[in-house]
């Protein structure tokens, strides 16, 4: 199984000081020819200035110091990349999120292929503070900028017998060498049910620190569910499909004793391999306890009401 044990990373890789390098310090450190993303692209990014929207589950943790940029873009999974944190940081450049098209497919009326220029003018981005957690027991708090999820399902009108909606990332070894490698089924995809793509938490997220997405982080969109663990957060997608049943995801597919569908955080329920009882945030030396549903529980709990909890980890 790939996913890597808590205690084989190197925390010790990531900056602990909060390093946060504003655009132009960035570019010049070399991180923008790194990334593959040119100036140009920036063009046309409109959510520097929106309202922060801060969301955070528990008010004493709004003030949780958020992991810096420096980290956030270095400490990374995305298989399509190489299996090591620090390969997508060195390996993403050759992603292009320029040109970029979303299709939008299924049980929908207005099914079609949308351009990301339209998808960034229609719903402006906001930023949301979330806490990252890891299936691997590390985390992570992001400033997210984005826009729900329910916005843009909105918009093509899915049909009431869409009861899931599934989304895919990029197939393309060119851009994606490391879809070379078997060591997941390609292209990467995800699911929702209907009511968590709904919710007002759930986001396609555009950029980080109020800049785009870089390539390592998903560029140009990708998903973000707070009270999920991290591997549901598809990343640089390109197809968002309704569907009448619940789709395979990639981890269940590649080790269904190991990984669900729902992958809702709980630190109760452990991987077959070690305890999610706590997690250690990025640039941290100690663990600290991990909170049902990433401390969103107040916002998602009642839609498993009812439900048998082990199907939901
Ligand atoms: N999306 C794709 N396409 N490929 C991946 O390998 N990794 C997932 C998720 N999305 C992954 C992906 C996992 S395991 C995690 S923890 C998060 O992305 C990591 O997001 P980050 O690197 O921005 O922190």
């Amino acid at each position: 199984m790939l996913i890597k044990r808590p205690d084989e990373f190197k925390v010790s890789e990531i900056t602990p000081e909060a390093v946060f390098l504003n655009r132009r310090e960035f570019m010049a450190a070399g991180g923008v020819a790194a990334a593959g993303l040119a100036v140009g692209r920036l063009d046309g990014w409109t959510v520097g200035h929106e309202p922060s929207n801060r969301l955070s589950a528990q008010p004493s943790q709004q003030d949780d110091p958020q992991t810096p940029f420096q980290a956030v873009t270095t400490y990374n999974n995305f298989y399509e990349f190489g299996t090591d944190k620090s390969e997508p940081a060195k390996n993403a450049g050759t992603l292009k999120p320029r040109p970029w098209t979303v299709k939008v497919e299924g049980m929908a009326a207005k099914p079609g292929d949308y351009n990301i220029e339209d998808i960034l003018k229609w719903f402006p981005a906001k930023e949301y503070v979330y806490r990252h957690r890891c299936v691997e027991a590390w985390s992570m708090v992001i400033p997210w900028y984005g826009f729900p999820l329910r916005d843009f399902i909105n918009r093509f009108e899915p049909s009431p017998k869409a009861k899931f909606v599934e989304f895919t990332t990029l197939m393309d070894p060119k851009q994606m060498p490391g879809q070379r490698d078997l060591v997941l089924d390609w292209p990467y995809v995800e699911g929702l049910r209907m009511d968590e793509a709904m919710n007002p938490l759930t986001l396609f997220a555009v950029g980080i620190y109020q800049k785009p997405l870089l390539n390592q982080n998903g560029a140009p969109i990708r998903l973000v569910i707070p009270w999920k663990y991290g591997f549901k957060g598809i990343k640089s997608i390109v197809k968002v499909r309704f569907v009448e049943t619940q789709p395979l995801n990639t981890w269940q597919l590649a080790a269904p004793s190991e990984y669900s569908f729902y992958a809702n955080v709980n630190p109760a329920v452990d991987h077959p391999r070690w305890s999610q009882a706590r997690e250690r945030r990025v640039g941290e030396f100690l663990k600290r306890p991990t909170l049902p549903f990433n401390g969103f529980g107040e916002q998602v709990a009642a839609m498993y009401k009812g439900m048998d909890p082990r199907t939901l980890y």
